[in-house]
C-alpha cells in the first residue's frame, strides 16, 4: 500500500463520516437488490442504518418492509410536492439519498425530516391495518357506540403504534445525542411535526348497512388521512416556516424564533436553522446540487415554478412539441366512450 493509497482512504472514511446524516436510513428505499427483510441477518447488512436502529430492525423484522416503504412514500411525496421548486427533491443512487443538499439545517431540511417520519409512521400504522403484522393489528380501543349513535366497528387505523415506531425508529439519533445541539432539536422538533400532519388529519369514515343501501345501521371506524393530504400539509408548514436560533432556559435549550416579532411556532409547524441556497448552479461539490438547467418553466407564472425565478435570471429556450391527445370523446349506449386522436402543438420552456 502506498502512502497516497492510505491517506486517500482516511480522507475518504472522514468524508462518509462527516456526510453521516440521520435521515441515512432513506436510503432503504434504494435497496431494491436486498428482497424482503426477513431476518436479522439482513438488518446486518443494510445499509444506511446506524447502530441503534439494526437493533430495532433485529427486534422488529417483521415491520422493516414497512418502514423501506414507508421511505420510497417519503421520497415520491417530496418529489410531488417539489416537483415546481428549484429544487425537485431529486435523488442519488448513493447515500445520503439526498446527496449534501439537507446536511444545512434548512427549510427543505426541515420538510424532508418531517415527510420522512411522518411516512414511517403511515406505512407502519397501515401495514398494521392490514394484518399482515402480527405486533399489531387494527384499534380494538374505540369501540361501542359513539355519541352521534353510530356504531364504531371494523378496523380502525392504529396510529398510536405507528407513531410509537416512528419516533422509537427515525428519532433514535437524535435522542442519543441528548437532544444537545441545536440541529438535533431541529430534527426532532420537525420529525414530530410530520407525525402531528397525520395525527390532526385523522378522520372517520362509515359505511351503511341495511335494505337496499338504507342507513339502518352505520358502522365507523378512524382512519388516517391519504398520504397526499399529510403531503399538502407539510408543504404548507414549509411555506410558512419558523427560522429559529438555540437559546437556554435553566438546563435546558430551546428553539425560539430568530424575529422576536415572530409568534412562536406551535408543534405542528416547520423550523429551520439556515437559510437556504438559491438552487440556481450546478455545483459538483455539492452532490445533489443540480441546478436548474434544462428544467422546464412555465413563461406567463410570476411564481417559483415561472421562468423568470426558475431559470434565475438566465433565460430560457422555447421548443414546439406535438403532443398526441383524446379528444371529441362520444358515449354510445351502451357502455363505453369512443375518442379521436388529436395532435396538437404546444410549446415547452426549458432554462438556458
Ligand atoms: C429534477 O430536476 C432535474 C434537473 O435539475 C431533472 O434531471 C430531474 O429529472 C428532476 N427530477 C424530478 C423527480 O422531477
Ligand atoms: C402557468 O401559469 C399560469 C399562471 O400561474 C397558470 O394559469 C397555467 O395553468 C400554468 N401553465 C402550466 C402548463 O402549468
Amino acid at each position: 500500500m502506498t502512502e497516497e493509497y492510505v491517506l486517500r482512504c482516511v480522507l475518504m472514511l472522514c468524508c462518509a463520516l462527516l456526510s453521516a446524516n440521520a435521515s441515512n436510513w432513506l436510503y432503504l428505499a434504494k435497496l431494491s437488490s436486498v428482497g424482503s427483510i426477513r431476518d436479522e441477518e439482513t438488518c446486518e447488512r443494510l445499509r444506511g442504518l446506524i447502530q441503534r436502529q439494526v437493533q430495532i430492525c433485529k427486534r422488529s423484522v417483521e415491520v422493516m418492509d414497512a418502514v423501506r416503504r414507508g421511505a420510497q412514500l417519503a421520497i415520491d411525496e417530496c418529489q410531488f410536492q417539489f416537483r415546481n421548486r428549484r429544487w425537485n427533491c431529486s435523488t442519488l443512487e448513493s447515500m445520503p439519498v439526498f446527496g449534501k443538499v439537507v446536511t444545512q439545517g434548512t427549510r427543505e431540511a426541515a420538510f424532508v425530516y418531517a415527510i420522512s417520519a411522518a411516512s414511517v409512521a403511515f406505512a407502519v400504522t397501515r401495514a398494521c391495518s392490514s394484518g399482515e403484522l402480527e405486533k399489531c393489528g387494527c384499534d380494538h380501543n374505540v369501540h361501542g357506540v359513539s355519541p352521534e349513535g353510530f356504531q364504531w366497528s371494523g378496523c380502525s387505523d392504529n396510529i398510536a403504534y405507528g407513531v410509537a415506531f416512528s419516533q422509537s425508529f427515525v428519532d433514535v439519533r437524535e435522542r442519543s445525542k441528548g437532544q444537545s445541539s441545536s440541529r438535533a432539536l431541529m430534527n426532532l422538533h420537525n420529525n414530530e411535526a410530520g407525525r402531528k400532519a397525520i395525527l390532526s388529519h385523522m378522520r372517520v369514515e362509515c359505511k351503511c348497512h341495511g335494505v337496499s343501501g338504507s342507513c339502518e345501521v352505520k358502522t365507523c371506524w378512524k382512519a388516517m388521512p391519504p398520504f397526499r393530504k399529510v403531503g399538502n400539509v407539510i408543504k404548507e408548514k414549509f411555506d410558512g416556516a419558523t427560522e429559529v436560533e438555540q437559546r437556554k432556559m435553566g438546563t435546558s435549550k430551546v428553539l425560539v424564533p430568530r424575529n422576536s416579532q415572530f409568534k412562536p411556532h406551535t408543534d405542528e409547524d416547520l423550523v429551520y436553522l439556515d437559510p437556504s441556497p438559491d438552487f440556481c448552479e450546478y455545483d459538483p461539490r455539492t452532490p445533489g446540487m443540480l441546478g436548474t438547467v434544462g428544467r422546464q418553466c412555465n413563461r406567463t407564472s410570476k411564481a417559483i415554478d415561472g421562468c423568470e425565478l426558475m431559470c434565475c435570471g438566465r433565460g430560457f429556450q422555447t421548443q414546439e412539441v406535438e403532443v398526441v391527445d383524446r379528444c371529441s370523446c362520444k358515449f354510445h349506449w351502451c357502455c363505453y366512450v369512443k375518442c379521436k386522436q388529436c395532435r396538437k402543438i404546444v410549446e415547452i420552456h426549458t432554462c438556458r
